[in-house]
């Protein structure tokens, strides 16, 4: 197979776009996928102050790059979760990938915070990843908000979206779905969130982060059962294969046709946020989950 763009040797098949590409082509249509997303669905602008939220994954390191390279303003949060061997491995790609490109890191450690994975797990009794996506999701949201931050990326790529997407359709979650998008704008109390990979498939981050030479991490959370959405990826998997670009087909059809019969449920259903009295974000609960949990916890300040 020939390069679609130079007619080199192709080393990347992408049948969803009919394409193959050589390595460094390959880096220019990841490059354009990840323009036409910020482009089309208007997620910063240059004058943006950009926080990405790195995992030290395939998916958040590829998308730190590929914004630096762009000219984006941008700087990385690496929450430490205090998971043994695991938090400490994936901080040291975090923070050596860091270095290499020269973007500013913060670190939050949920240890300091009161929360430490592991104990919350031995507290709950429960699967703790939900637990600890909320948890994740509050510190992204406030420690942007608390340094000046006016957009928050992370590493969300396409299987992850349309897994979701096809979970919170076979639930018929209509505040979910009302949701769901490559960007949620900013609110009283919240931060713009986006998701610049949204058209990039895992096996293209994961060629990209290859060809790109980015030392990530590998290493699974150990209290995951299995990356999430495991089964429906399998399944959105195996539809692709015999009908290569539905995945991309299904999630921008849901976005300009159908997210807006979704669009504001959560506010008709009359669950509009107020501030937590506690930490002062927003919650519509009494208090907001994360300080409920610190103080089951029983974490001080
Ligand atoms: P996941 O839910 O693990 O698939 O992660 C989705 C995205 O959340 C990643 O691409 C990152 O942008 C972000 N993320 C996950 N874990 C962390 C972490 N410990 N620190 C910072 N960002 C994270
Ligand atoms: Fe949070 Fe696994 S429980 S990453
Ligand atoms: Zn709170």
């Amino acid at each position: 197979m020939k390069c679609t763009r130079c007619r080199a040797t192709a080393a990347v098949a992408l049948p969803s776009h009919n394409a193959g590409f050589c390595p460094d082509c390959f880096q220019v249509f990841f490059s354009r996928q990840v323009q036409k997303a910020i482009k089309e669905k208007d997620l910063f602008q240059p004058e943006d102050k950009i926080l990405i939220a790195l995992s030290g994954g395939k998916d958040s390191l590829s998308l730190a790059r590929e914004l630096k390279l762009l000219g984006y303003d941008t700087a990385g949060l690496y929450i430490d979760l205090a998971i043994p061997d695991s938090s400490v491995k994936a901080g040291e790609h975090v923070g050596r990938f860091c270095r290499e490109l020269g973007i500013n890191l913060h670190v939050l450690d949920l240890q300091k915070e009161g929360l430490p994975i592991p104990e919350v797990q031995k507290k709950l009794r429960r699967p703790v990843c939900s637990v600890c996506g909320q948890i994740k999701r509050y510190y992204f949201n406030r420690f942007a908000l608390d340094n000046g931050y006016s957009v928050l990326a992370t590493g969300h790529n396409l299987d992850d979206e349309v897994a979701r997407l096809f979970s919170n359709v076979m639930r018929w979650d209509t505040a979910y779905l009302g949701d769901q998008g490559p960007a949620l704008p900013a609110q009283e109390g919240f931060v713009r969130k986006v998701k610049p990979l949204y058209r990039l498939s895992e096996f293209e981050t994961a060629n990209y982060s290859f060809l790109a030479g980015i030392d990530y991490c590998y290493a699974p959370c150990p209290y995951s059962r299995g990356a999430s959405f495991t089964f429906y990826k399998s399944l959105l998997d195996e539809l692709e294969h015999q009908q290569p670009g539905r995945k991309i087909n299904f999630y921008e059809g849901f976005l300009n046709r159908a997210r807006r019969a979704f669009a504001r449920q959560e506010d008709l259903e009359g669950l509009k946020p107020e501030p937590c009295p506690v930490c002062g974000y927003p919650t519509t609960g009494e208090v907001c989950g994360v300080c409920r949990l610190r103080e089951i916890m029983g974490a001080k300040g």
